[in-house]
Parts: C-alpha cells; structure tokens; sequence
C-alpha cells in the first residue's frame, strides 16, 4: 500500500510502479532458461566499468566486509584492496558464477520465483546489485528481503546504467527516462521500509574509451547511476561512509580554490584541475553578444573535475544533457561557467595560443 509520504517524495500524483502491467515483460519466459547461455560479455565500457568499482570501493567502508552480490554475473566490481571476508553470489547462470574470481561461494536462485532470499537474517554488511534492477518483477518484495539479510548500518548499493536486455527489463523501467529510473529505485528503499533515506551519485559524460566497440557510433561513456541507502538501525560498526563525490572527486575546495581563481589570469590554469586554458574566439551569434571582447580562456580537460560533476548538477536541475566548462573571462578577470552540451561542442572556437 502507497504511503502518503512516497507520494509526496516522488512527485507523482500516482507512482509508475502501481500502474496495471508495470512489471509486465515482452519476454515472460522462465528466466533460468534465459540465462542458461552463459553472456561473458561486458554490460558497460572500461569509463563506466572503472566508475562502477570506485563507488563500490569508495562507499564499502567495513574492514572484512561480507558482501552479497545480488544477481551476479562473471564479474563482481569489487576492488581486491578490499578484503572481503566473503563475497557471496546470487544469479541465474553457473558457469558465469563460477568464473567470478570476486566469489567465495554462489547461490543460484531464480528472485522472480521466489523473492525470500536464502539467507538468514543480519547476514550481510553490503548487499550491491549491478545493472540488474531492471529485471526484477517483484522489485519491493526483494529490497525488503535485503534490508532483512543485511546488519544494521549495512549498505544496499544499487547501480545502474542505460542498457538492457529489452524483453527482460519489465516495463516501468522501459517507459522511465533516466532520470525517472533514479526516482524509481528511490522509491523502492522508501516502500521496503527498512533503510534509511536513499542518496544517489550519477556519473555522466565522460568520453567513451577509443578502443570501445561503440566508440565510432558513441562519442560518450555509459552513464553510471549509484542510488544507495543504508539499513535503519545503529551501526555497530560506528563507521561512516564518505560523501560519494568528495570521496572520488579530487577537485581542490575552499581557500585554495580560492587562491587559484584569483591567480587564474597570471596563471591560465585551471583553479580545478591545473590543466593550460585554451584561448578561444567568442564566436558571432546571439548567446555571445553579451560578451564585449573577442577571446575567453576555457579549460578543455574533459577530466576536470568542475567539467565532470557539471553533468551531474544539470541534471539534477533537468537541464538534460549539458553540463559546463570553466571559463575565464580576461576583462573581468573573472571565472564563469559556460554551458556544453557534448564534449566536443566550443572546440571549433578554439584558437592556437602563440608560443
Ligand atoms: C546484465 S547481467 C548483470 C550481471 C552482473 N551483476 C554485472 O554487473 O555484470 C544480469 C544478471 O542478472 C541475473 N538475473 C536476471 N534475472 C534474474 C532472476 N530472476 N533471479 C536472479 N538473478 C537474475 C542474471 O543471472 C545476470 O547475471
């Protein structure tokens, strides 16, 4: 039953997830069957692969964690460094299982069968779910099944991105835009009951790696979407887990940032990421003609991390699919963002500085 309070959070007059057939799929077959070929395939590119395991790394805080891979596959995104006590596996296919070199042991277990999870109460210290949410038909049974098998203060980390398996992921999910989905998950942890309120990191924007197979026909890196929220209940641990984008940001901040915005015209360095400016043409078009000279500074690192986390807080803003580049404006002496909708959108503009 849809609490009041759900409501309210999710902003819809009535929730996706009660609609009549929204965990319907085009393909209902037996799910065992399905995935009975073994798929040792990678599910994202190497960017987003590599994101997925610094939030893990990042956000597992627990010395010798025990850790449920829930829907696992040949590949945990465990970072060694870790020490896990135990990383136990719960999917579908037993070669892929078997060939996980994160797993101590594996279960398989069909969860759109049966949603009771086999494992006793209080088991687990994180639970991490990877680009499988989509396929779970009777998703708030099982995000109750984990707050159940995790300990107090335990950590359920759930990431996704955009692809799928399409007659597999159940329909709400195919009907969301991305940004929905985050909603979505979000309201799972609310309607399980046991968590605490979710907080969530989106990674968005990186270029894609140049030796990807999508690399001719996507410019851009999967997008990574972290939506996590802890166990009600005091920890007895007593740790606390890093604010996910300080933890894998390495942006300078406070009163150095300062000092090296104030230096930016003697420097033309980035103050976030002290890569060289680039000098560039203000361009003849509407948007522009409020600036009065004809050369900005930009900072083009596509790593900078001012640049990177600029996709996640348009988003949040629903300026869809932008983010900005830090620029410096050298009649004002004074740094601005300006807005990007790709990574390579102003590099046309770019001028070659003499030597
Ligand atoms: C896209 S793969 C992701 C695998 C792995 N989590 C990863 O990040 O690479 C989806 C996984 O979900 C598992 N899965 C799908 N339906 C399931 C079900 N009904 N019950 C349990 N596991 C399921 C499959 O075994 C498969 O390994």
């Amino acid at each position: 039953m849809q609490t009041r309070q759900t409501q309210i959070r999710s902003g819809w007059p009535m929730s996706p997830l009660d609609q009549a057939g929204a965990f319907d799929r085009m393909d209902d077959g037996d799910d065992l069957g399905f995935y009975a070929r073994d798929r040792f395939v990678s599910h994202l590119d190497r960017t987003a692969l590599d994101m997925v395991e610094r939030i893990v790394g990042t956000l597992i805080v627990e010395a010798a964690p025990v850790i449920l891979d829930l829907m696992a596959g040949w590949d945990s995104h465990v970072p060694a460094m870790l020490r896990p006590a135990e990383v136990v596996g719960l999917g579908l296919n037993e070669n892929e299982l078997q060939g996980n070199p994160a797993l101590t042991r594996y279960v398989i277990h069909d969860l759109n069968q049966d949603p009771v999870l086999p494992f006793k109460d209080r088991t687990f210290d994180v639970v991490i779910n990877t680009v499988s949410v989509d396929y779970m038909t009777r998703p708030v049974e099982v995000f109750e099944e984990v707050g159940r098998i995790l300990k107090p203060g335990g950590l359920f980390l759930v990431i996704f991105s955009n692809r799928m398996f399409p007659g597999k992921a159940v329909r709400v999910w195919k009907e969301s835009g991305e940004e929905e989905r985050v909603l979505l998950v979000e309201e799972l942890f609310d309607r399980a009951g046991r968590f605490e309120r979710p907080e969530k990191y989106i990674s968005l924007g990186k270029p894609r790696p140049q030796d990807d197979k999508y690399a001719g026909v996507l410019d851009l890196s999967d997008p990574v979407y972290a939506v996590y929220a802890e166990r009600s209940g005091r920890s007895a641990a007593g740790r606390t887990r890093p604010e996910l984008a300080q933890g894998i940001d390495t942006a300078p901040g406070g009163p150095e940032l300062e000092c090296r915005k104030a230096e930016v015209g003697r420097t033309r360095c980035c103050p976030y990421c002290g890569e060289r400016l680039k000098k560039w043409a203000v361009p003849d078009n509407p948007f522009s003609q409020t600036w009065d000279n004809e050369f900005m500074y930009i900072c083009f690192n596509d790593q900078c991390p001012y640049y990177v986390r600029g996709w996640e807080v348009m988003t949040r803003g629903l300026n869809r699919c932008h983010s900005y580049r830090l620029m410096y404006h050298p009649e004002k002496d004074r740094c601005m963002p300006v807005p990007v909708p790709t990574p390579k959108a102003l590099r046309e503009s770019i001028v070659e500085e003499d030597a």
